[in-house]
């Protein structure tokens, strides 16, 4: 039974495994090399949970017990009585690396060490380990305590029974958890990556402009944000470069090359909501054009990223990322997409993607628009998904 976790890093995404652990009642250890960070952290989460009780949703009593089992500490030494370490410090391979060589040798041998990276590959973090058996990735998305999925990512040589215990701890924190391999993007950043990606080379071809496009994929798609307005509030940096950290990761599979405009963007300090200007302008009054709401052409802008995303996740079902519940779970709890995407193929019929794509693969004559083979396949056998 697992009762004491320690987390590595307390920025956001540690700040907020913590806040979780210790509301499932754990001892949590909260650790990060500056004593400046764990005092905003602890601020942040004591505003947070104050907030829970001015709308009634939790007592004082269980905001100061949820307080009380968190201790921040600045000495590694402390995390030696934990049971489960998860580390979510700043995105570096040979960072994390040197922690983790500290970390190792102080923990229990049945100890658990996870990391909560992004885009850097699980295997690579875990050759630095004596007993690389007893590490994973678990994945959680931001904000951590609203978001439900957490992926699951074993490397190529985590012990099966590590993935198990970890998978239902993350369970009994009443996440969605899915299982995940240890590929770039794992399931949501490597197939989310055309709904941004396809919305810029529409926009980049003069097709529509950002309000336009986010509008179609709103109004006619259900999605809950548009393209850009979720870059804006991503940042275009952040989103930048995941995406170039993917597209390298694949060597360079053009399906994922990331794209000029939002490289300048970022370089411009064009960021997004934290810096008031992105692909809007968020400053007071400032101007922002009006969507046209053509039906027609709205139709045509959501049909085009649609078909590519449900692409990117029959690939990913191809190339046995995870099951086909599993991938679409993923994008309606980790990105909040109004279906699973191979369910939508379903409905759209699996035909009529690959005719799509053939279309457009026959119009740009780019690798970027290749079919995949398994939707080619369960056309031709007229087969479904579900
Ligand atoms: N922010 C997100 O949306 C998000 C989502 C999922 C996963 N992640 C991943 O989670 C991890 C953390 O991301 P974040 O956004 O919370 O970053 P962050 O910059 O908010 O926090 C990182 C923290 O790590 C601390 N730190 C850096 N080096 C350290 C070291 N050697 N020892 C101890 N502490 C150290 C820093 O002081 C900082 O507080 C990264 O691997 C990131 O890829 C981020």
């Amino acid at each position: 039974m697992t009762k004491t976790i320690a987390v590595l890093g307390a920025g956001t995404m540690g700040t907020g495994i913590a806040q979780i652990a210790a509301t499932f009642e754990h001892d949590v250890i909260l650790f990060d090399k500056h004593k400046d960070v764990l005092d905003h952290s602890r601020k942040s989460l004591t505003r947070i949970l104050n907030r829970q009780v001015e709308k009634d949703r939790m007592t004082s009593e269980q905001v100061n017990d949820i307080l009380g089992r968190i201790s921040s500490v600045t000495d590694l030494k402390y995390i030696k009585e934990a049971d489960v370490v998860i580390e979510a410090i700043i995105e570096d391979t040979e960072i994390k690396q040197d922690l983790y060589k500290q970390v190792e040798p102080l923990v229990d041998d049945e100890a658990i060490i996870a990391t909560n990276t992004s885009s850097l590959s699980v295997a690579s973090l875990a050759s630095t380990f004596e007993r690389p058996e007893r590490f994973l990735g678990i994945h959680f998305f931001n904000p951590a305590p609203l978001m439900p999925l957490v992926e699951i990512v074993p490397s190529v040589v985590t012990d099966e029974s590590v993935t198990q215990n970890a998978r239902d701890l993350i369970d009994s924190w009443k996440k969605t958890t899915v299982l995940a391999k240890d590929l770039p993007g794992f399931i949501v950043n490597r197939i989310a990556r055309p709904f941004y990606g396809e919305a810029l080379r529409i926009y980049e071809e003069g097709l529509a402009d950002p309000a336009t496009i986010d509008w179609a994929m709103k109004e006619l798609g259900g999605f809950r944000m548009g393209p850009f307005e979720l870059m804006d509030f991503i940042g275009n940096d952040v989103n930048q470069k995941v995406s170039e950290t993917v597209f390298e990761a694949f060597y360079y599979d053009p399906r994922f090359r990331p794209s000029l405009t939002q490289k300048r963007m970022a370089e411009a300090g064009l960021l997004g909501r934290k810096t008031e200007r992105g692909f809007y302008d968020y400053r007071e009054n400032a101007y922002n054009p009006e969507p046209v709401k053509n039906e027609q052409k709205g139709q045509q802008i959501l049909d085009r990223i649609l078909t590519i995303l449900i692409n990117q996740a029959a690939d990913a079902l191809w190339m046995n990322v995870a099951t086909k519940e599993e991938l679409d779970l993923a994008m309606t709890k980790g990105v909040n997409y109004p279906k699973g995407l191979l369910a939508w193929a379903d409905e759209i019929g699996i035909p009529k993607i690959v005719e799509r794509m053939d279309e457009l693969y026959a119009r740009y004559r780019e690798d970027r628009y290749r079919c995949c083979p398994l939707l080619r396949d369960m056309a031709a056998n007229q087969e479904v998904f579900f």
